[in-house]
This record gives C-alpha cells, structure tokens and sequence, in this order.
C-alpha cells in the first residue's frame, strides 16, 4: 500500500475510535520507522494528513490566518542545526512550534508577534549539549542566535528573541535582566516578556512527553486548558 493510501486508511479507521488509545504497535503499522531509528513523518506531515483533525484547538488553528505562516516556518526550519535528541529534538521543536502557534492564536498575537514567537520556538534548544537539567542552555541558543539567517527580523526584535531564549530555561524573573543584556530597547520589552511567556508556556506544555506538565507553572490562564492538547499531538507525533 503507497503511504498516501496507509494515511487515508488510517484517517477512516480513526473516525470510529479514540485514537488517544491507539497502541504503539498500530502507529508503527501505520508509520513505519525511518532508517536511523527516526519515525516519519514529522508534525508537518502529520497536519497536511488531517491527522490531527479531532483537536478543536488544530481545527481552529487550521481556519485562522496564523494556519499558512506555521506550514512556512516548518518550511525554511533548519532541521539541521536542532539537537539529535529524542527529548530536545526535532520532534520537540515541532510540537513546541504547533503550541507556540495555538498560544498565538488564543492570546491574540499579532502576525508579526506570532512570527517572532515561532521562530523563538524553533530554535529555543540549539544551545543543548545533552539532556541534563541546564539552565545555561538557553542562554547559549541565545547566542547562537545571531547565526541564523534572520529573514524580516528586525535587530530590535532579534534582541527580544534572544533575550526570550535566553530566560526560557530560568526563572521568569530573569527577563528583564536578559533584555537588559541583549540591549533591548525600553519600547520593545512588553513583546520580549510577551515572547518570554509564550514559549515558556509552549515549551512547558511539550514537558508531556516526559509525565512531568504541571500546568500552575504555565503562564498563561488559557495554557491550562491545553494539556490534553499536548497530550494528544505527542502521542500522534512520538519518535
Ligand atoms: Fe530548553
Ligand atoms: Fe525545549
């Protein structure tokens, strides 16, 4: 059977079941693991499949404007400079991006906030060197930053960005400091806390793939309600 025709069958079985309880074995049937042990596809593909059609925040998201500018940053994310792992990984960063945007879309993100927030997101971990607890690695992603092709970015907005990144991974009040670190401009720190808390708040909400979401951390009220969200596009997207 050609892969468009096992999505499309896969699709119809999924209208007469809870697809939250489908076993591993099935999903590997469905999608086999690639060579190297990674399973394809991606979030991206996944969306184009209807794959997540049930989650009414993903319907919603699907039918607003943020839906085409999410697909693109899929598109230009340069997979190659994420970190290999199956924790911080590509498949982290794409679900924390599919979060970042729900959030966008729920809190009302303009479209340049939504964009800057998704480009927070999907380079938010480059500065990973293992999967330890490290509260410096936002830091370093921060830094690495500046490296990236940085298409529309303003310099002022690439300094939230940073200092964003940088306090994804400390205590929120480490914000203001880091925006003083980067040079953000007086003007500019209401969007640098605005991106601060929509990533942490994406980022958190991935923390499902590990069992460890405590959602009175998230920031954000309507964050709270997203658990199951998260639950579910991880399950549908697990490596
Ligand atoms: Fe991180
Ligand atoms: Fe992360």
């Amino acid at each position: 059977m050609k892969r468009d025709e096992k999505v499309t069958a896969a699709l119809q079985r999924r209208c007469d079941r809870d697809f939250q309880n489908t076993p591993q074995d099935a999903w590997d049937d469905i999608f086999p693991p690639a060579a190297g042990g990674e399973k394809d596809p991606g979030i991206p593909e996944l969306l184009e499949a209807g794959c997540f059609d049930s989650i009414e925040e993903i319907s919603e998201l699907r039918r607003s404007a943020c839906y085409d500018d999410l697909i693109h940053a899929y598109d230009v994310l340069r997979t190659e400079r994420l970190s290999e792992s199956c924790i911080h990984g590509r498949g982290h960063v794409e679900r924390v991006m599919l979060l970042g945007a729900i959030i966008a879309m729920q809190q009302g993100f303009s479209a340049g906030e939504r964009d800057l927030l998704l480009f927070a997101c999907s380079y938010h971990d480059i500065g990973r060197i293992n999967d330890a607890r490290d509260e410096q690695h936002g830091k370093r992603s921060a830094d690495a930053l500046a490296a990236l092709p940085l298409p529309g970015i303003s310099s002022e907005e690439l300094r939230c960005i940073q200092a964003a990144v940088a306090a994804h991974s400390t205590k929120d009040s480490m914000i203001d400091s880091f925006a003083v670190e980067y040079g953000v401009p007086v003007g500019y720190l209401d969007l640098c806390r605005l991106l601060c808390k929509g990533l942490k708040d994406a980022d958190n909400l991935d923390r499902v793939r590990i069992h460890d979401l405590d959602i009175r951390h998230l920031r954000f009220d309507k964050s709270k309600a997203l658990k199951k969200t998260a639950e579910s596009i991880y399950r549908l997207s697990r490596q």
